[in-house]
């Protein structure tokens, strides 16, 4: 039997994503005999590119824009915390059967972790902007970590309404169009996060006035390009400990490689800058 492992992301389009270019580093970091492809599948061909997959021998697949929540109703079995997020962004493969999962949420946890040494969610207060798939995946990755409250603003309501009827813990929900309450609410927070695409590259910032964190609370943006966001400057300015987005790309993408190559690889420092650039 060949020890020859295939494994893709699929999406449309897909030639932006870093996936394969973290995958390769590790195959090869780890002397593994496989590949990893970006492969473009149009959402009307979606059913016949993932059979061709199968077909073809792939031991799985990540999932990217648009087929994140395609992929749910497609995969044979669903992961608990794939159900919850709505969304599968890593596929496995084996005797014909997907099996889908959703790992961003033990990215976001572990690039804390690897980035702060000794952060503990246990009984913190965290607040989290937006309310989309991102949102999901930490907010349910944190109550895994026993976090006591998760403050969750969002410009849409009813989509923050709707999250925490699904995840039926978020405590408190704050209407991000009121600026002058979201900036009150950041009073004993220890960990803020911006799960909105507010800060991209070609978007908006984001606006927020950090004065009223405590001075020992955790900023994170998982917007990742750029890497240095306006909310991380501004969290700076006010010496709070902040963790950049690139290392949830990172971390997401072990428990995948680990499904198909059976390690879990380390998150490096080469691996990140190289992902950086
Ligand atoms: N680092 C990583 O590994 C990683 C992983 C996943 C996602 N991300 C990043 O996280 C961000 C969110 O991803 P997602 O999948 O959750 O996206 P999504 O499902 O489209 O949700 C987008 C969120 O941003 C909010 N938003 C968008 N434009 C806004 C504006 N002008 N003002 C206020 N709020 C606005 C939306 O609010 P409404 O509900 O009001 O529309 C929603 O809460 C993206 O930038 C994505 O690249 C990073």
């Amino acid at each position: 039997m060949s020890k020859f492992t295939k494994a893709a992301v699929i999406g449309h389009p897909v030639k932006h994503s870093k996936s394969p270019m973290i995958h390769q580093y590790w195959i090869e970091k780890y002397g593994f005999e496989g590949s990893y492809e970006a492969i473009d599948i149009a959402p009307e061909t979606l059913d016949d590119g993932i059979k061709k997959l199968v077909d073809d021998g792939y031991k799985g697949f990540n999932v990217t824009i648009p087929h994140k929540e395609s992929l749910m109703a497609i995969c044979d079995e669903i992961s608990h915390n794939a159900n919850v997020i709505g969304a599968v962004n890593t596929v496995t493969i084996e005797d014909g059967k997907l099996h889908g999962q959703n790992t961003d949420g033990f990215g976001f946890i572990h690039n804390i972790l690897q980035n702060t040494g000794n952060f503990e969610f246990k009984g913190k207060r965290a607040a989290i902007l937006g309310a989309g798939g991102a949102t999901r995946a930490i907010a349910s990755a944190l109550i895994g970590e026993e976090i006591e409250q998760i403050v969750l603003l969002n410009r849409t309501k009813e989509r923050a309404e709707k999250l925490a009827e699904d995840i039926a813990f978020v405590s408190d929900i704050i209407v991000v169009e009121d600026w002058e309450k979201r900036s009150a609410v950041l009073e004993g927070i220890d960990l803020l996060v911006n799960a909105t695409s507010l800060g991209m590259d070609g978007q908006h910032p984001l606006e927020i006035d950090l004065g009223a964190l405590p001075e020992t609370a955790l900023v994170n943006d998982i917007v990742y390009s750029p890497l240095q966001t306006q909310l991380l400057k501004d969290a700076q300015a006010r010496d709070l400990h902040t963790v950049t987005g690139i290392g949830m790309l990172l971390h997401q993408a072990r428990p995948a490689f680990k499904s198909w190559f059976g390690l879990l690889p380390d998150v490096t420092d080469e691996l990140t800058t190289m992902v950086s650039a």
